[in-house]
């Protein structure tokens, strides 16, 4: 935050830097499902800027999956967040005073800013973004974490061959349907796994996947069967529990899992996996990741994603949120399954 009393005289000249923003905070931890009283939004001062600092006004804020298990004190890979602190979050935007020798007011830039209108990080903290090719909400989702999430998973573990069947949880949503359009492109196989006859239908009529089991039908072990004639060589696995079971139950030997996330027991489910012994019977490997501990790739992985969604060859859908308040309603929509692909909130 801000240590110096003045902006720079660039900024403190241009007229549209207000002097206050709204943010949403967390109010209380969820004990269950989140509920709307969990967040708190309040209008807070603008900083003034430290030296190397820059003030953002965010244009965008991604809702994430992961943002459920923060608001829990339990231990996990990553500190909770703090009570009465701006919500944790992804966002892009546009730099509207700057105090760092390579940041310019105008410029395209995307960070951990959170859940709000504005935010003040060092420019060291942020990356410049070209809108020229992909458009600015892009860099949250397909070109993005979610999207590096897909790349590194499909390509560092599951490792796909020409020929091979994928099934991939979660399919329509914002790290699944990146999975399956690059195991398409890669020659594979692709059977989605997704909730309701239209997120299947957008599955495999926009995004192209061979097939896609609807597992709120109430068939998913003979359709997930059905589906996949030759068995599974490997299972990018979003969702945890039933759809997890029932995609091993189809593994040929030496198939190769990513355990990506396991949405399914976001409100504190247990998520056994019953049938281990076909983990033995079948050779399987089974590695779980978290993207932002291999950053070492993401040059390599955000360039790839890039330069497909400019060629137009990586579709993806946005579920847009209209204004800052919006925010917590649509997370919750978001664990419930309301969104399809990657789910934002437009600030204004
Ligand atoms: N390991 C990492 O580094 C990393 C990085 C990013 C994301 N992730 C994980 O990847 C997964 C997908 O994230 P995302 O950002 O792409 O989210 P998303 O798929 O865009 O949205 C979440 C989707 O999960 C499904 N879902 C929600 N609750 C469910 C439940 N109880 N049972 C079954 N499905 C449920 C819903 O789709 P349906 O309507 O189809 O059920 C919902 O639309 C999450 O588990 C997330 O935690 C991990």
């Amino acid at each position: 935050m801000s240590t110096s009393p003045d902006l720079p005289a660039v900024a403190r000249s241009a007229p549209e830097i207000p002097r206050h923003y709204q943010r949403i905070v967390l109010a209380s931890r969820p004990r269950g499902p989140v509920l709307p009283e969990n967040f708190r939004i309040e209008t807070v001062a603008v900083p003034a800027l430290g030296d190397s600092e820059v003030l953002v006004r965010n244009h965008y804020l991604s809702l994430d999956p992961y943002m459920r298990g923060r608001m829990s004190a339990a231990k996990s890979y990553a500190a909770s967040q703090e009570l009465e602190h701006t919500m944790i979050g992804n966002t892009v935007g546009q730099v509207v005073a700057s105090r760092h020798a390579g940041m310019a007011v105008g410029d395209y830039v995307g960070g951990l800013l959170g859940w709000a209108e504005m935010g003040v990080a060092d420019g060291a903290a942020l990356r410049k973004l070209d809108v020229t090719q992909v458009a600015l909400p892009v860099y949250l989702g397909a070109v993005g974490m979610p999207g590096m999430a897909a790349w590194y998973g499909l390509t560092q573990i599951i490792q796909p061959k020409a020929g091979e069947t994928l099934v991939v949880s979660a399919a329509s949503g914002a790290v699944g349907s990146v999975v399956g359009q690059l195991a398409k492109l890669r020659g594979c196989r692709v059977v989605g796994i997704a909730g309701g006859a239209a997120k299947c239908a957008h599955v495999r009529d926009v995004l192209g996947f061979d097939a896609c089991v609807d597992y709120k039908a109430g068939n998913l072990e003979a359709d997930l069967a059905a589906a996949t004639p030759d068995g599974v060589d490997g299972i990018f696995e979003n969702v945890g529990g039933a759809t997890l079971e029932a995609a091993l139950a189809r593994t040929n030997a030496f198939a190769r899992i990513a355990l990506c996330g396991l949405i399914g027991g976001f409100n504190g489910q247990e998520m056994p996996i019953k049938n281990s012994r076909i983990l033995l019977i079948r050779r399987l490997s089974l590695r779980g990741f978290i993207v932002t501990e291999h950053m070492e790739l993401w040059p390599q992985g955000l360039q790839e994603l890039q330069a497909l969604v400019a060629a137009g060859k990586l579709k993806y859908h946005h579920s847009v949120a209209q204004g800052l308040a919006s925010a917590p309603q649509a997370f919750i929509g978001l664990l419930q399954g309301q969104n399809l692909g990657k789910q934002l909130v437009k600030l204004n």
